[in-house]
């Protein structure tokens, strides 16, 4: 294991901190703004700029989370059998399909659909069901851990797998509380576009 992957170096745990802080964050954050309204009134009470405001730290530790990630692989032992042509070219269509994935999504959910909008109660009208929601229930995450898989493999770095396997676990768990959450916002929504013509009546 040693000769995969170099624990001693100090860079390597940084990237973990900041793969396991990011969804932490947005999800804390998040929550706080359903329950208190906490960036809403951070923005002078306009819940639109508060999204926004979300969504600019959300990208800016994206990028912070993925130079750390470069930077962690930098210092790590790479490996022959990975450096090999097959794994060369997977690794392309890893980073290249990922992106697509991610692209494609915010493309399709528009910047409050993707930074957690419904959490500020911004809603879509429908649901997006075309690709890659066709494709992937979660093409953001899924595509972001291709990229990460796709990068561990162009430079051919066993502890770049490792990191990716973390990437997609705390994805997961983000999904567990994610999903259930923004299921109950729509279905609430539902629920009152119901009742409302009863009351008027
Ligand atoms: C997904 O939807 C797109 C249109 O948005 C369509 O072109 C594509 O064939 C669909 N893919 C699958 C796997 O259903």
């Amino acid at each position: 294991m040693d000769s995969l992957v170099d624990f001693s170096q100090p860079t390597i745990y940084f990237a973990v901190a900041a793969i396991i802080f990011n969804p932490t964050f947005w999800n804390t954050a998040a929550r706080a703004e359903y329950h208190n309204k906490t960036l809403t009134k951070l923005a002078g009470g306009n819940a639109l700029y508060g999204c926004y405001g979300l969504a600019i730290t959300i990208f800016a530790l994206g990028l912070i989370r993925d130079a750390l990630y470069e930077r962690a692989l930098r210092q790590q032992p790479s490996n022959d059998l990975l450096l090999s042509f097959v794994s060369q070219g997977l690794a392309a269509v890893l980073v290249a399909s990922g992106n697509i994935l991610v692209l494609s999504s915010m493309w399709a959910l528009g910047i409050t659909g993707t930074y957690l909008g419904d959490y500020f109660g911004i809603l879509m009208d429908d649901m997006v069901t075309g690709f890659p929601f066709n494709v992937t229930d979660a093409p953001m995450y899924y595509g972001s851990a291709m990229s990460f898989l796709g990068t561990a493999l162009w430079y051919g770095k066993p502890a770049g797998i490792l990191l990716t396997a973390l990437v997609f676990v705390v994805y997961k768990i983000a999904l567990t509380f994610e999903d259930p959450f923004t299921a109950e916002i729509y279905a609430k929504r539902e629920r009152e576009q119901k009742g409302l013509p009863k009351k008027q009546i």
